[in-house]
C-alpha cells in the first residue's frame, strides 16, 4: 500500500498528519510512503527528516496524491485557491482518506467525496471506546488546547496566576474558572493549577466532579437530579429549567473569578450560549474569558469566532485552531493516532476494511459511491451545514 500524506495548504494549519517517528513504524509494517515537499516545514519537520525516516517526498501533489491508495490529512479535503485544484479531485477513486473530517459542518467535502468514490473515514466519529482510545485526535487535539488556552489567558490577564508573598506584600491567586470539564476543560484545570491559580469547574455530566477534584480544583454543580452524562461519552442536552438553574450559577461565578474558560459543546459539535452580555458587565474589569467553543460559535454571546475583542472591559479571546499553534507536538500526537488506526487494519502491508469492525462502522463517511454514516445521512437529508 501507498500512503500519501500532502501539504496542509490552509494559512492557519501548521501540522502535518505523519511524522518521521510514524513513517518508521508504518515502513516496517510493509507502508510505503510519500510525503508532500514541504509538508512537515511548519511543524518544524524538514524534508530530509521524512527522507531519513524512510519516505520519499515527492513536489506535485497532484502526482502524490494520484498515486497514493491511502491518504493521512489534517484538515478536510478542499480547493486549494492558489493551484485551482480540488483536493478530492487528486485523490484517485477507491482510494481511502483518513483526515478529521467533522462531516456533519462539512458537507460539501463529503459529497465531493462519495461523489469521486472515495472511502474516507474521519477522526472525529472513531468511536470514544477502551480500544479505539489511542486513535482518538479529538482527545489529543483537546488536551493541547486546553493546555494553549490557559497561558493565552495568563499572557492577557493583568494578575499573576500563583500568589506571591514579597517584601512589597502579598498577591493572592488569580481565580479561574472553567465550564465543560472534558477533555481541553480538564487539561485546562491541570494546567491553571500549575501556574498556582485557584480554580472551580462546572460540567453538566455529574460523573466529572471526581475528575475535577483530582486535580485539586472545586466542582461547582447544579442542584438537579438531572446528568447530562450518555453511553458515548458526550453531553446531552438537558431542561430549560436546568439551563436556567446554571445560569444564575454561571452568572455568580463570572463576577467572582479573574478568568474563565468555556469550552462547553452538547454531542461534540453544538456550543451552548452561556455567558450572556450582562454577566460579562459584571465581571471585574481586566478579567479575561477564553472561549474553546468558538469554533461552534462560542460559549460567550460576545464572542466573535477567532478573534479577540475588549467587551465591557473584559477581554475575550476566541482562538479556532490551538493545536496548530504547538505544530510540533500537535503533528506527534495526532500522527500516532492515525498510524495507530492504520496499523489496526493493516495486513502485510494492505488495508484490510472489515465493514462489520466497529471502529470501521464509526468512522467510515463514504464508500463506493455513497454517503454510509447515519448522522452524516441525516445532516444531508436536513440540508444542515
Ligand atoms: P466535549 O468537547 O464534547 O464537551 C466539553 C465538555 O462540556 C463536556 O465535558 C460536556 O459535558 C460539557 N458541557 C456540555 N454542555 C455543558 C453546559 N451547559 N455546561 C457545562 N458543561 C457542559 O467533550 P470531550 O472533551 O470531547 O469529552 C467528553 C467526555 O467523553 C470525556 O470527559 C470522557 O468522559 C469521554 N471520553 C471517553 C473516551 C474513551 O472512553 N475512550 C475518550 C475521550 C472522551
Amino acid at each position: 500500500m501507498k500512503l500519501a500524506v500532502p501539504r496542509e495548504f490552509r494559512e492557519d494549519e501548521c501540522r502535518v498528519a505523519l511524522v518521521p517517528e510514524s513513517c518508521k513504524k508504518l515502513i516496517k509494517a510493509g507502508v510505503e510512503i510519500a510525503v508532500e515537499s514541504g509538508a512537515g516545514a511548519r511543524a518544524f519537520l524538514p524534508d530530509d527528516a521524512f527522507r531519513d525516516a524512510g519516505a520519499t517526498v515527492i513536489d506535485d501533489a497532484s502526482a502524490l496524491l494520484g498515486g497514493a491508495d491511502f491518504v493521512f490529512k489534517v484538515q478536510p479535503v478542499a480547493m486549494n485557491e492558489a493551484t485551482g485544484r480540488h483536493e478530492a479531485e487528486m485523490i484517485r477513486a477507491g482510494a481511502c482518506l483518513l483526515t478529521t473530517l467533522m462531516p456533519t459542518v462539512n458537507l460539501d467535502a463529503v459529497r465531493k467525496l462519495a461523489e469521486r468514490k472515495i472511502t474516507a473515514f474521519s477522526t472525529d466519529c472513531i468511536p470514544r471506546t477502551t480500544r479505539a482510545q489511542s486513535m482518538d485526535t479529538l482527545s489529543s487535539m483537546a488536551n493541547i488546547s486546553g493546555y494553549k488556552a490557559v497561558l493565552i489567558a495568563a499572557n492577557e490577564s493583568p494578575k499573576y496566576f500563583p500568589m506571591f508573598m514579597t517584601a512589597a506584600g502579598t498577591i493572592f491567586s488569580a481565580k479561574l474558572f472553567v465550564i465543560g470539564a472534558g477533555v481541553a476543560g480538564l487539561q485546562a484545570i491541570a494546567t491553571a493549577k500549575r501556574l498556582g491559580a485557584t480554580v472551580s469547574a462546572t460540567d453538566t455530566r455529574q460523573a466529572v466532579a471526581e475528575q475535577i477534584a483530582s486535580l485539586g480544583a472545586k466542582f461547582i454543580g447544579v442542584e438537579s437530579e438531572e446528568d447530562a452524562a450518555t453511553a458515548g461519552g458526550y453531553a446531552k442536552e438537558l431542561s430549560r429549567e436546568f439551563y436556567k438553574k446554571q445560569a444564575e450559577l454561571i452568572g455568580k461565578q463570572c463576577a467572582a473569578n479573574d478568568v474563565i474558560i468555556t469550552t462547553a459543546l452538547i454531542g461534540g459539535v453544538t456550543a451552548p450560549k452561556l455567558i450572556t452580555e450582562d454577566m460579562v458587565r459584571n465581571m471585574q474589569p481586566g478579567s479575561v474569558i477564553v472561549d474553546l467553543a468558538a469554533p461552534g460559535g462560542g460559549n460567550c454571546v460576545l464572542t466573535e469566532p477567532g478573534r479577540t475583542v475588549v467587551k465591557h472591559d473584559v477581554k475575550i479571546c476566541a482562538p479556532l485552531n490551538l493545536p496548530s499553534e504547538m505544530p510540533l507536538h500537535g503533528s506527534v500526537l495526532y500522527s500516532r493516532n492515525l498510524t495507530t488506526f492504520l496499523l489496526e487494519f493493516c495486513k502485510d502491508g494492505e488495508f484490510q476494511l472489515d465493514l462489520e469492525d466497529e471502529i470501521i462502522k464509526g468512522a467510515l463517511i463514504t464508500h463506493d459511491g455513497a454517503v454510509v454514516h447515519e448522522g452524516v445521512k441525516k445532516a444531508l437529508e436536513s440540508g444542515e451545514g
